[in-house]
C-alpha cells in the first residue's frame, strides 16, 4: 500500500558518485533540494557507484565510502521509509539500459561533454571509454524510472540536457517510452566554489582538503578552513561573482544555509569586516552541521538497519526499473516470452 501511495507522486532520481568525501557544495546544490522536495515527490536517491568506477578507485575505500555516503543521504534528512535510497550496482537494469541507449547516443554528443574534457584532462593515464559513455548511463539512471524531476548542480546541466534529448530521440524512433524529465537547478547555491580558488568549483575529490568543507569534517576544522577562505582585500559587503568571486561564495553559502536574502546578509555585514562575517558563516556551517553529523554517527553504529534500508530499497528499485526496462526491450525489437 505504502509503495503506491508513494509512486502515485511525481518522480524525482537524483545521484551522488561515491568518490573523495561529501562536500558542502553537494549539499547546497543537490542534497538540500532533495530534502526541500520530499514532501511533494517519491525519492529515488542513488549512490552511483558505477560512475565512480570511470576514475581510479580503491576497492576498500569505495565500498566503504558508498555506505558512508549512503548514511549521509539519511543524516542529511531523506526519509527512507518515504523514498528509496540503494547502490547502483546493486541495480542491474541501469547498465542494460545504458547500453541500449548508448546505441542511440552519438559519439558528436559525447564529445561534447565539458566533464569528460575535464576529467580526461585530470587523470589523462585512464581515459577509459566508461569516462567518455558515462552521460548515457546518467540518462539511464533518471529514464528507468520515468523521472519527473532531476534535481543537481549546475555542473549536470548538459548531461541533464543530453538526457532529455535521448529520451525524446527513442519515443520518437520508436514510440514514446520515456518521461522527459526536468532539470531542477535552484537559482541560488547551484555552483558552490572553491575556497582557495573562487573561479573554480568546490569539488568533492580535489586534491587540497582546504578547497572544500566535508560534512563530516570537524567543527574546529571547518572554523579553520572558512577563516582562511579566499576573498579579496577591501571591507565593504558587495555581491560580485565576477570580480569579487570569493565574497560572493561566502555569501552565497551564509545566505543558503541562513535561508536569508543574499541582500540581507550584505546589510548585516557591510562595514564590519571580512573577519566577522567568516567567524559568524563558520559557526552557522558547524550549527548547521553537527545535528548531521550525529544523526550519520547513530546510522554508522547501526549496520545492520542501513543493510536493510539499502536492500529492502534496491528490491523496490529492480522491480520499478524492470518495468521500464521490458518495455524498452519490446520495443527494440529484442525477443521476449511470456
Ligand atoms: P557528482 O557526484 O559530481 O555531484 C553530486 C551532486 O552535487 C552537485 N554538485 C554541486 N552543486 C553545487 N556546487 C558545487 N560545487 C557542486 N559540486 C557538485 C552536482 O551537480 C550533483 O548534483 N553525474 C552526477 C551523478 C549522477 C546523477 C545521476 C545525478 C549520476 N546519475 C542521475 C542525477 C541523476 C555527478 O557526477 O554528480
Amino acid at each position: 500500500m505504502e509503495q503506491k501511495a508513494t509512486e502515485s507522486k511525481p518522480v524525482i532520481v537524483s545521484g551522488i558518485q561515491p568518490s573523495g568525501q561529501l562536500a558542502l557544495g553537494n549539499y547546497v546544490g543537490a542534497m538540500k533540494n532533495w530534502v526541500k522536495l520530499q514532501a511533494d515527490y517519491f525519492g529515488i536517491y542513488i549512490v552511483v557507484d558505477l560512475h565512480a568506477i570511470t576514475v581510479r578507485q580503491n576497492p576498500a575505500e569505495l565500498r566503504q565510502r558508498a555506505l558512508s555516503f549512503a548514511a549521509q543521504y539519511i543524516a542529511a534528512g531523506i526519509d527512507p521509509e518515504k523514498n528509496i535510497i540503494f547502490m547502483q550496482s546493486h541495480v542491474p537494469q541501469h547498465s542494460e539500459l545504458a547500453w541500449i541507449l548508448n546505441c542511440n547516443t552519438y559519439m558528436g554528443e559525447l564529445n561534447r561533454m565539458t566533464q569528460f574534457k575535464d576529467k580526461s584532462t585530470k587523470h589523462e593515464d585512464n581515459i577509459n571509454s566508461g569516462l567518455y559513455t558515462y552521460p548515457s548511463l546518467m540518462a539511464a539512471d533518471i529514464l528507468l524510472y520515468q523521472a519527473d524531476l532531476v534535481p543537481v548542480g549546475h555542473d549536470q546541466k548538459q548531461h541533464l540536457e543530453l538526457t532529455r534529448t535521448l529520451a525524446q530521440r527513442f519515443n520518437h524512433y520508436y514510440s514514446p517510452t520515456f518521461k522527459v524529465p526536468e532539470p531542477y537547478i535552484a537559482a541560488s547555491g547551484a555552483r558552490i566554489m572553491s575556497l582557495q580558488d573562487p573561479t573554480k568549483k568546490m569539488s568533492k575529490s580535489d586534491d587540497n582538503p582546504n578547497n572544500y568543507i566535508a560534512l563530516l569534517d570537524e567543527p574546529s576544522v571547518i572554523l579553520k578552513k572558512i577563516k582562511r577562505a579566499v576573498t579579496d582585500s577591501g571591507t565593504s559587503v558587495t555581491y560580485d561573482a565576477k570580480n569579487r568571486p570569493g565574497l560572493a561564495n561566502l555569501l552565497t553559502i551564509y545566505s543558503v544555509l541562513g535561508e536569508m536574502a543574499i541582500d540581507d546578509v550584505i546589510t548585516q555585514y557591510d562595514g564590519k569586516g571580512f573577519g566577522v562575517l567568516k567567524e559568524d558563516l563558520g559557526n552557522l556551517i558547524v550549527n548547521y552541521l553537527t545535528p548531521f553529523q550525529r544523526k550519520y554517527k547513530e546510522l554508522m553504529s547501526e549496520k545492520n538497519y542501513l543493510e536493510s534500508i539499502l536492500k529492502e530499497s534496491a528490491a523496490k528499485a529492480q522491480h520499478i526499473a524492470q518495468r521500464t526496462l521490458s518495455k524498452v526491450h519490446r520495443k527494440v525489437g529484442f525477443v521476449q516470452f511470456k
